[in-house]
């Protein structure tokens, strides 16, 4: 029977994760899980509901009582709350300002933890993330931990909303990258940390097709 391949691909904000983790699921047959997604769902869930993000037990009753829903499409993955497509709404500056938050409470990433382990289970698998190759899979068969300077990362994001015809101010971006780095890379519950065993790649100056061979290289001896 053919090995189900796993692996885990972290790193901070804008690096290039989930650009290139879809790449390699793709050519490896993989299904793509992103774990960003689902933190973000439950923060857009909370701002509509009017809960606290910082308060961990209002957090976590909504959250238990939230269904998130990561779906494979021809369009790229969608994602549903409670059979909502929340896809485009997560990615709002008011979900990505409040997310950090929402992710630093223990209880809220134990069972986001659970969840996505039961998504990967018996699967072959790429899931991007900040704890992936730490906590979700610790024993992934690859992990990836992937960088980049902030002003590459800022003028990354800066291109990405040109795109969508948004003139982002380039240091703002800059800001909000740092500041959530600083949160996710501080917070004591399974902070944004490369696992020992993980393999860093530096994307500052490499395309994404660069990355994403870099990567599918190592799978191969796998
Ligand atoms: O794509 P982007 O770098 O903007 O972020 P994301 O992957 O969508 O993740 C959004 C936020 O969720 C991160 O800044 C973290 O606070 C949190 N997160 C986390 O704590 N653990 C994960 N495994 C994934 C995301
Ligand atoms: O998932 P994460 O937040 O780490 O980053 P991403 O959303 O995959 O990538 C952010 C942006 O950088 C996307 O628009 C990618 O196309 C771009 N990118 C790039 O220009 N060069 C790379 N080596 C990787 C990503």
């Amino acid at each position: 029977m053919k090995k189900l391949i796993t692996i885990a691909i972290d790193g901070p904000a804008a690096a290039g994760k989930s650009t290139v983790a879809k790449i390699v699921a793709e050519k490896l047959s993989c299904i793509y899980i992103d774990t960003g997604a689902m933190y973000r769902a439950l923060t857009w869930k909370a701002l509509k509901n009017s809960v606290n993000v910082n308060n961990e037990a209002e957090l976590i009753e909504l959250l238990e009582s939230t269904d998130i829903m990561l779906k494979q499409s021809s369009r790229g993955q969608l994602v549903f709350v409670d059979e909502e497509d929340v896809t485009y709404d997560i990615r709002s500056n008011e979900v990505t300002n409040n997310v950090s938050y929402v992710a630093k409470h223990p209880k809220i990433r134990e069972e986001m933890v659970r969840r996505q382990q039961m998504l990967a289970k018996h699967r072959g698998v790429v899931m991007d993330g900040r704890d992936i190759g730490t906590h979700v899979l610790p024993n992934a068969d690859i992990k990836i931990f992937l960088i980049a300077s902030v002003e590459e990362r800022a003028k990354r994001r800066y291109e990405e909303n040109l795109k969508k015809g948004i003139h982002a101010d380039l240091n703002e971006l800059k800001k909000e990258i740092e500041r959530r780095d600083e949160i996710d890379s501080k917070r004591e519950a399974s902070p944004l940390i490369k696992a020992k065993d993980a393999t860093e790649i530096d994307t500052t100056s490499l395309s994404i097709q660069e990355v994403a061979e870099r990567i599918l290289l190592i799978a191969k001896d796998i």
